[in-house]
């Protein structure tokens, strides 16, 4: 999705920064990617180019933990079971208003398997967001592994369900809306 909206943005002549982990897609034409992979590296290469942006998308499914430490070597299977202890990674998104201080318009993504639109609006909330794109991973078909997804539109005033579509024109639905509401927020702030 986040190659898709790179493409998408990038066709509507908006200059575009991909920060991406490893992947076997085919890099956009006309973005700047900033390779990355892990969570902390993606948070440092986030918080050192959102001051140049005026829309910040986060679509990436950063791990919420990661391993406290990695063994140097091979790990010898001496017992049954294995303990690995994990530590929390710092949430990107959650840290764009307040660490990283980005005061244009911000839109998160919400994979859910219940109350898709309540706790969608949660993260909306929690998050400073103007928009969460959610969709339900629960329903075979759509979202991971497939190139179909059906996605609900949460913002603070309404939440409004986009109908089934192909990835790709889903992106490019969702980057005419996004850019329309990104310039209704800069020009209320004129
Ligand atoms: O809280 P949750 O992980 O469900 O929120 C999903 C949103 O937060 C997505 O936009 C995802 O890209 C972002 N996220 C992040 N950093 C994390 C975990 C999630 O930016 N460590």
């Amino acid at each position: 999705m986040g190659y898709a909206l790179a493409r998408a943005f990038s066709r509507l002549d908006h200059q575009v920064i991909l920060v991406s982990g490893p992947t076997a897609l085919d890099l956009p034409d006309r973005v700047d990617f900033l390779p990355v992979e892990t969570a902390q590296q993606m948070f440092d290469a986030v918080a050192h180019v959102i001051g140049s942006c005026d829309i910040a998308i986060f679509c990436a499914a950063v791990a919420d933990y990661r391993v406290e430490t990695i063994a140097p070597q091979k790990i010898k299977k001496h017992s049954d079971t294995l303990t690995l202890h994990l530590v929390k990674n710092p949430d990107i998104l959650g840290s764009a208003r307040n660490i990283m201080g980005f005061t244009g318009y911000l839109v998160g993504f919400a994979a859910e398997t219940e109350n898709l639109e309540a706790h969608a609006r949660t993260k909306l909330v929690q998050k400073s967001c103007d928009m969460v794109i959610a969709n339900d991973v629960s329903q075979a078909g759509i979202g991971f592994d497939s190139s179909d997804n059906q996605v609900w539109l949460i913002e603070p005033e309404e939440n409004t369900a986009l109908p089934l579509d192909s990835k790709e024109h889903l992106a490019h639905h969702l980057a005419a809306i996004i850019t329309q509401r990104a310039s209704q927020k800069f020009s209320a702030r004129e």
